[in-house]
């Protein structure tokens, strides 16, 4: 366009039918903004133009918007296709105290004004140069502008929500270990969403308020066609953040399924319209979850009837209950880390009072857990009185006996603490390890004087719950 600015002045070409379109434009250029142009001719059409143009190179035709006998649409559709040289503005002189420029190829009407302050003023220090430099600069920080407080605005709005909801109580407390990675992933969906939420209507509603079409505005808006730029990232951004999401869901997945070996076990019956919890470790039937706390536990859930679905907020895990027997039970992990009174909710329309098929879950320290178990079985809840009944229970007591006498197995008086020499010649203090060794692995060490013949299914069937009654019972021993 205007390439050459050696030259001290602009070539213009001016298409009007009226003769005074002249005059106002010469005293519009020179007199109110100071520039040097140089009228190369007069034409009253499109034709006329483009024979004026073969003859000669000319920088800027100027068409008067307000000449009915000129077709716009014609002017701007030859020079929007058009591959010279020659610019085009068409200039309204309707109002000589504010004459309005428009060009169809950048701006809109609307915002002509702001245009024209700032042509004017970045046309000052180089009069000569009127044109594209200062115009399209003008238009660039004027998108920038528009771009610039969208933006701001979109962090406002996405700040705003976060900072909203962390008012709302979005979810209840967390109260398991499965818990986390959830949360944790739900907090950054949370943020995406929010961001996206903000981006999406921030940018609407910015476009229906500032670029609204004003009321003389009657021209088309500028057509735009494909834009592989744009595409290509609109496609790839999403998928990257689905991707990693994906990847982030499946990391948490695993963490909330990590198996503990020495879970403790309730099998979960669901029936319309209610809860059944069974320990079989403990032989207990009840209608509450009692879990201690921290301690994994493996729920083994199934269904009597129809679908029920296991779900406590605080734990926010949640799995299907099923009929259909032992290949239909499905399993739930859950870590408790709150000591505290939770609910567990049926979360399956499974008929008519399903809204009222909850039951308790009761989450408390390992002690008060014992004490229950202890209840629930009618025993007794005195490690040392638990520990002597299991010594008897299980026959420890036909091989080791209480009172210092050598029967198969040594004694268990005076043993805890006691330094105790081996067959293979070490000599070992019976601490707790020693002792839950020798349970769970008879053959490990081997008291001199004593013969091997423990048998090694004894401690399987032992938990380590009752291993530490043991245990408390032999230090009452001295
Ligand atoms: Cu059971 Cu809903």
């Amino acid at each position: 366009m205007f390439r050459n600015f050696s030259r001290s002045s602009v070539r213009v070409l001016i298409a009007s039918n009226h003769g005074l379109f002249r005059h106002g434009l010469v005293s519009l250029f020179k007199k109110k903004l100071g520039l040097k142009v140089e009228i190369v001719g007069e034409v009253t059409s499109l034709e006329g133009v483009i024979e004026a143009i073969a003859k000669r190179p000319v920088d800027l035709v100027i068409v008067d918007y307000d000449d009915e006998q000129l077709n716009r649409e014609d002017f701007i559709a030859h020079f929007v296709s058009g591959k010279g040289q020659t610019r085009l503005i068409l200039v309204s002189l309707s109002n000589p105290e504010s004459a309005m420029l428009y060009d169809r190829r950048e701006l809109p009407l609307s915002q002509f004004e702001a245009w024209f302050e700032g042509w004017q003023a970045s046309a000052e220090p180089r009069p000569a140069s009127f044109g594209e430099a200062g115009f399209n600069h003008r238009i660039r920080s004027n998108r920038m502008k528009h771009f610039v407080v969208a933006s701001i605005l979109v962090i406002v709005l996405t700040v705003l929500l976060i900072f909203g909801a962390g008012q709302v109580r979005l979810l209840p407390v967390a109260a398991s270990a499965q818990a986390q990675p959830i949360d944790q992933l739900f907090r950054l969906m949370f943020f995406a969403i929010a961001f996206l939420f903000s981006l999406i209507v921030v940018f609407m509603l910015y476009s229906i308020v500032v670029f609204r079409r004003k009321k003389e505005d009657e021209s088309d808006a500028r057509h735009i066609e494909g834009n592989t730029k744009l595409e290509v990232t609109w496609t790839t951004i999403p998928l990257v953040i689905v991707l990693g999401l994906s990847f982030l869901g499946a990391r948490s997945l695993a963490e909330v399924e990590r198996p503990d070996p020495k879970a403790l076990e309730v099998d979960v019956i669901g029936l319309q319209w209610t809860w059944r919890f069974e320990y079989p470790r403990y032989g207990i039937v009840s209608n509450e979850l009692v879990l201690p706390v921290n301690k994994q536990v493996i729920l083994y859930l199934s269904s009597q009837d129809v679908i029920h679905s296991f779900w406590v907020p605080e734990f926010r895990v949640k799995q299907d209950l099923l009929p259909g027997g032992e290949e239909f039970v499905r399993t739930l992990r859950i870590t408790p880390t709150q000591i505290g009174s939770y609910k567990v909710r049926c979360a399956e329309l499974c008929g008519i009072r399903h809204a009222y098929m909850e039951s308790p879950v009761i989450v408390v320290s390992q002690a008060d857990f014992d004490v229950w178990v202890a209840q629930q079985t009618g025993e007794s809840t005195d490690p040392v009185e638990r520990g002597r009944k299991w010594s008897t229970q299980y026959g420890c007591l036909s091989c080791h006996s209480l009172d210092g006498s050598k029967l198969v197995g040594p004694t268990w008086l005076g043993l805890f603490g006691s330094e105790v020499k081996l067959t293979d010649g070490r000599i070992v203090i019976a601490d707790e390890a020693y002792i839950i060794e020798s349970i769970r692995n008879p053959g490990a060490a081997i008291v001199e004087g004593y013969p091997n013949i423990m048998p090694a299914n004894v401690g399987q069937d032992l938990s380590d719950e009752r291993i530490q009654d043991i245990i408390a019972f032999i230090k009452t021993l001295r």
